[in-house]
Formats: C-alpha cells, structure tokens, sequence
C-alpha cells in the first residue's frame, strides 16, 4: 500500500494524471471515500489527462457514463444503486473485456461482486479543509504487476497487500 498526501485538488490531480497516463485497457480502479472527499474530482483530472475533451460530471443519478478519450472510460457511482442486480446490468467484465478502463465511485460498497484485479483508492480527510491522506492499494496481479506506476505516485510505501 502507498500513501499521498495531498493538500489541494490540484496535487490529487496530479496523482490522477500520472494513472491515467500509465493507464492499460482494463484498468479498473475503486474510488473509496466519504462525502466530498475527492473521489470526482479525482475521477476529472483522470479524464482529462486520459484525453477526455468532453465535461465529466458526476454520475450519481445517472450510475455510469461513458467518455472517449486515449482509451474508452467508464465512470460508475454507486452510491445510489438500489439493487446489486444493476451492477450486473452494468457488465462490468465485458467493459473492462473491451478495452475500456474502468472508475468506481463508492466501489468498496459493490466489493463482492467487483472482478478481484483493481486498484483501490481510499480518501480520507486530513486536518485542513483541503488536506486529504490518499491509500493505493493494489489487489490482483494486474496492479500488483505495476510497481513502476505504483511507485511513480511518490507516496509514503507501506505493508504490501500483494
Ligand atoms: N486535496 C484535495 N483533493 C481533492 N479534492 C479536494 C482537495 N481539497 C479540497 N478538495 C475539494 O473537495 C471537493 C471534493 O468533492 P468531490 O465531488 O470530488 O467528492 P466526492 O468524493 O466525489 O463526493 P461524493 O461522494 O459526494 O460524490 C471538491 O470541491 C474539491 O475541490
Ligand atoms: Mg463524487
């Protein structure tokens, strides 16, 4: 596990910006985090540095929106999913099958039933308002395999969940 802090949007940015530059078809990463904490916004600088042109907004009524950019991505809230049979409807294997690359926010509540080769990302507020404490966790051999990406983000490296 390594962790970021960061103490404006900008520096999540740009840890968001150098996974989307290093993005594989089939990435899926797992937006974990309370209220505000900065899972869109990360989601944003993502798209932007994916080459997404179009404005990201955030899918919590919609569930999943579809962007095109270097890659095709997916960006999934399920903080209003009612069913976990909407999940499914979502096929999650086969978007991540097709070479797109996969954003969850409030991931961790669909945990079971996610494919078990992702990167978690969990945010948790720090002491200023604008002070978050990032965890990247990799889960899988896919991430696990990354640790040229993992290290790039320049985090504080903790006990490997390898
Ligand atoms: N270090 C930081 N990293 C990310 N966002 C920050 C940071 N500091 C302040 N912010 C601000 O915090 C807010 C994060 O909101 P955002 O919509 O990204 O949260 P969220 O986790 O997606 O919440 P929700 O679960 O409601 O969708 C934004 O207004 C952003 O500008
Ligand atoms: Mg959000």
């Amino acid at each position: 596990m390594i962790t970021v802090a960061t103490s404006s949007p900008e520096e999540t940015a740009v840890l968001a910006t150098t996974l989307a530059e290093t993005a594989e078809p089939g990435d899926l990463l797992v937006l974990v985090g309370d209220l505000g904490a900065g899972k869109t916004a990360f989601s944003k600088a993502y798209g932007k540095a994916l080459g997404v042109d179009e404005r990201m907004t955030s899918p919590t009524f919609t569930l999943a929106r579809q962007y095109e950019g270097r890659l095709t991505l997916h960006h999934l809230d399920v903080y209003r999913l009612e069913q976990m049979s909407e999940v499914l409807d979502l096929d999650l294997p086969d978007l991540l099958e097709s070479g797109g690359v996969v954003l969850i926010e409030w991931g961790d509540a669909i945990m079971p039933m996610l494919p078990q080769d992702f990167l978690e990302i969990r945010f948790t507020f720090g002491e200023g308002d604008d002070d978050r404490s990032i965890e990247i966790r990799p889960v899988g051999p896919r991430w696990c395999g990354r640790e040229e990406t993992l290290s790039a983000l320049g985090g504080q490296v903790g006990e490997s969940s390898c």
